[in-house]
């Protein structure tokens, strides 16, 4: 599984972090490339563009909240991104939203937080179901 990471500022530092303890995967990072301030919706954009072009399965995106960076990449058709607040909401956005990019806040959580949540996140099988129903819903709104 191809999975990009893109952080503005805020998530910076986090998103250094989670390179670092997933060097394996060998994470598409989008940027931003160092701690100056910049805008969160650019870094949206950029995810959304690779996802909804095939060139990453996953995306991992970062503010200071990662709330701005969750309205940004949610206003683009076919992006499904889930603020990932605790285990159990990672577990059930994999399940019922079948999200495509998991957003975190780099100054209001812990690394272990998070990397506990994308571990619980990719082990987790969505259900399929009433849930694409609302999926499909979703696809077909303006
Ligand atoms: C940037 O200072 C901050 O506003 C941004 O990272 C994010 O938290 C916005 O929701």
């Amino acid at each position: 599984m191809k999975i990009a990471i893109a952080a503005d500022h805020g998530g910076f530092e986090l998103k250094e972090s989670l390179k670092q303890h997933y060097k394996e995967w060998n994470l598409t990072d989008l940027g931003t490339y160092a701690a100056d301030s910049v805008d969160y919706p650019d870094y949206a954009a950029k995810m959304a563009k690779v996802i909804l072009q095939g060139e990453a399965d996953l995306g991992i995106l970062i503010c200071g909240t990662g709330v701005g960076i969750s309205i940004a990449a949610n206003r683009y058709k076919g992006i499904r991104a889930a603020l990932l607040y605790s285990e159990e909401v990672a577990r059930l956005a994999k399940q019922h939203n079948n999200a495509n990019v998991l957003v975190f806040g780099g100054r209001t959580m812990s690394v272990d937080e998070v990397i506990k949540r994308i571990d619980t996140f990719l082990q987790t099988a969505y259900e399929g179901g009433r849930h694409q129903r609302r999926l499909d819903k979703l696809d077909s709104m303006e």
